[in-house]
């Protein structure tokens, strides 16, 4: 008995060391299927065979280009992730070059599951990220060249330029598919729209602004 006792005490501390938690997820989900053949994904990518494996697998050349910044927004974001580098897979770290018009702005996001830290390269940029509730508490800064800050994962976050000229900044993110969620086009370009009536009384708007900004963000 006591032999079987220190016995299953070791298996437990085993496999508690083997497999102490499920991985973290790569993308929005993986939805279990019984038949290999109908899958596209593991958690991540399928890997490379590492002898068919060769540098170009962990290159990307042209983050020296900027964006183009004419959108309702005046801003555009060059993602370098695991679509981009499939080195990355697996390694939890990707880039963003983010150019700003003018005034332009990277509207309020959030990335599900990247923490972010942003360098400023030209221009001055206006940055800040929101804490969860209850307290909401706004954490923002002006950047100018050189300057760094960080966006705690999940939480939203935004960057206006308030200069007069262009702005850049390059991000580093702590996955190789941070994954955005840009809250308006979230919230008011679903498809299919949430009904606006919900929505309304969520936003304490009027039910006919609700359904404006789905005009403005909706696929239909
Ligand atoms: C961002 O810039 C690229 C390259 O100029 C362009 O193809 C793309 O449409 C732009 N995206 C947006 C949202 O403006």
């Amino acid at each position: 008995m006591k032999i079987f006792l220190s016995a299953f005490v070791l298996l437990a501390l085993a496999s508690s060391f083997a497999s102490a938690f499920d991985p973290s997820p790569l993308q929005d989900f993986c939805v279990a299927i019984d038949d290999y053949r109908n899958g596209v994904f593991v958690n991540g990518k399928f890997c490379k065979d590492p002898m068919l494996v060769r540098a170009e697998d962990f290159f990307f050349t042209g983050l020296n280009i900027p964006g183009n910044t004419n959108n309702p927004v005046g801003s555009n974001v060059t993602t370098v992730n695991v679509e981009q580098i499939p080195g990355l897979n697996t390694l939890g770290i990707s880039a963003v070059r983010i150019d700003y018009a003018p005034f332009g702005q990277n509207p309020p996001h959030t990335h599900p599951r990247a923490t972010e830290i942003l360098i400023a390269l030209e221009g001055t940029l206006l940055v800040g990220f929101v804490t969860s509730n209850p307290d909401n508490k706004l954490f923002t800064k002006v950047l100018n060249k050189g300057d760094v800050f960080v966006f705690p994962i999940g939480l939203i976050h935004f960057q206006f330029n308030i200069g007069r000229i262009n702005a850049v900044a390059f991000a580093g993110l702590s996955s190789q598919n941070p994954g955005v969620i840009t809250i308006a086009n979230a919230v008011f370009g679903s498809d299919p729209p949430i009904n606006p009536d919900f929505l309304a009384r969520a936003f304490q708007l009027d039910v006919n602004v609700v359904k404006y900004l789905q005009s403005k963000f909706g696929h239909y």
